[in-house]
């Protein structure tokens, strides 16, 4: 028992040293919200059919909040799903990169 409760907090605490996505992937992340995320965002991600991704927008929201949206996308909205695209990883690294921007 005491084994396995070591192992679940060994795991936490990898899933919190989350790997960043490597240089290149990273300018196709950057690539990717301009290009997809700004046709409905806006290509200087300041809104249009979906709302503003800019960091004064979103730092009263919770990374975990914006990750699941774009993860799942929000039903009935136009907002889509991502995840077969973006792994949690590259998610949470374009949330910290959005919430950074200037
Ligand atoms: C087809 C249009 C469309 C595309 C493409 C799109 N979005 Fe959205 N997005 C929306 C809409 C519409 C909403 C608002 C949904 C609602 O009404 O709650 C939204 C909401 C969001 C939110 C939540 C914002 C908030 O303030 O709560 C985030 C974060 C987001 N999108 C990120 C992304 C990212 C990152 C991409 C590209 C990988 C992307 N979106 C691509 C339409 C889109």
């Amino acid at each position: 028992m005491r084994f396995s409760l070591l192992c679940l907090t060994l795991l936490c605490s990898f899933a919190v040293v989350a790997e960043e996505p490597s240089q290149d992937r990273q300018a196709e992340l950057k690539n990717l919200l301009k290009h997809d995320c700004g046709s409905c965002h806006g290509l200087t991600l300041k809104g249009g059919l979906g709302p503003s991704l800019l960091a004064t927008d979103l730092h009263n929201k919770s990374a975990e909040f914006l990750i699941a949206t774009i993860q799942n996308g929000r039903k009935d909205t136009a907002m889509p799903p991502w995840k077969t695209f973006l792994s949690i990883d590259e998610t949470r690294w374009l949330v910290q990169h959005l919430k950074n921007s200037p």
